[in-house]
């Protein structure tokens, strides 16, 4: 079998986790990596042992020799640059968020469905076993009626120029880490939000560095969640029902980028622990793509959720920016 060739746009600091993860991966390569600038690129190219450099992003795109595109960019660039290189005949991981707006979701699949080609938000985290265990373990009942979904994910911005604090480029606290609990609500519950609600504090260009915003689901489940640009390192998961309540306290960066999974069970007064082995949760999301473009498997993040992510994560963003804090979604 001959691994798919892969391709990375964008040098930056998200970039080498990828590196690692298509080296533990058997249907995976590394044959190249392209940014706006070529010494960036051959600089990288030599430090994690790329094959190839080119010198812009199209350059990459033009090239026969690469079948997946990794795009880490900043998230303002990720529906023209998915277009972009799916238009080229390349499958494509794009980082999340996948877009800032719907119509982009709508333009990424119209171009995916024209191309034949897959396109899949890189939300890492939803190929970790202990996320896979939570959803399972809470839509089948064993918490007994959900009731509530508490999420956090918060860290210190202290990078000067950070694509993240700048409004024409996606900026914010919610495009940037709190969609991660906003995706975990929407998994467990299974359906998108009927009412979102949202405070956030914005600096003076606009851009939040405090987000609280909250769900409301058909079924009646609640959610809510914080993130944050202000406040030292905070990630948790807290899925409440009747019955039990499961609490996770590394969900979204595990070891060997972070702790190792923690998942408790509390019922009656008892803890206990849920063992789950340690995965690299990128190599998960590499396998995933895998299977889909050779196999023909379903990705596990679908276009369509990645739209549902999209319409809620810009719901609650316009939540926040009026000047009641309320919205229907
Ligand atoms: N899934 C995860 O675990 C995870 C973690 C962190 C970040 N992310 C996501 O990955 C993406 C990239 O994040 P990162 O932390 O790797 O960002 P970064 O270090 O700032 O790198 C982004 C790269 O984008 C390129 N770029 C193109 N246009 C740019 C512009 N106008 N300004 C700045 N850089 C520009 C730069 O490469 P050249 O200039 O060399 O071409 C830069 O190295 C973001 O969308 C973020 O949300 C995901």
């Amino acid at each position: 079998m001959t691994p798919l060739r892969w391709g990375i746009l964008g040098p930056g600091r998200i970039a080498p986790r990828l590196v690692r993860a298509i080296a533990a991966c058997p249907r995976a390569t590394l044959a190249a990596v392209a940014s706006r600038d070529p010494d960036r690129a051959a600089a990288f190219a030599a430090a994690h042992a790329v094959p190839r450099s080119f010198g812009s992003y199209a350059a990459l795109l033009a090239a026969p020799d690469v079948d997946v595109v990794y795009i880490a960019l900043p998230n303002h660039l990720h529906a023209e640059w998915t277009i972009r290189a799916l238009e080229a005949g390349k499958h494509v991981l794009c980082e999340k968020p996948l877009a800032l707006t719907v119509a982009d979701v709508d333009a990424i699949a119209a171009a995916a469905d024209r191309t034949g080609r897959i396109a899949v938000e890189a939300f890492m985290y939803l190929h970790h076993p202990q996320i896979l265990h939570a959803v399972d373990l809470a839509r089948s009942g064993a918490l007994g009626r959900l009731e509530l979904i508490d999420g956090s994910f918060t860290f210190f911005l202290s990078h000067p120029g950070d694509p993240r604090a700048e409004p024409s480029m996606g900026g914010g606290s919610l495009w940037d880490v709190g969609c991660y609990p906003v995706s975990f609500a929407r998994r467990v519950a299974g359906e998108e939000p009927e009412r979102v609600t949202a405070l956030a504090r914005f600096d003076e260009r606009g851009v939040d560095w405090t987000f609280i915003g909250q769900m409301r689901f058909p079924s009646g489940l609640l959610a809510q969640f914080d993130s944050g640009f202000a406040a030292p390192d905070r990630q948790r998961l807290e899925i409440v029902g009747g019955d039990a309540t499961l609490v996770l306290d590394h969900p979204f960066l595990t070891a060997p980028d972070g702790p190792p999974p923690s998942l408790t069970l509390r019922r009656a007064g008892e803890a206990t622990r849920v063992e789950i082995p340690p995965v690299d949760q990128y190599a998960a999301e590499v396998d995933d793509l895998s299977a889909a473009i050779l196999d023909g498997a379903e990705p596990r993040v679908s276009i369509g959720f990645s739209r549902g992510s999209i319409a809620v994560l810009a719901d609650l963003d316009r939540a926040a920016r009026t000047s009641a804090g309320l919205a229907v979604g």
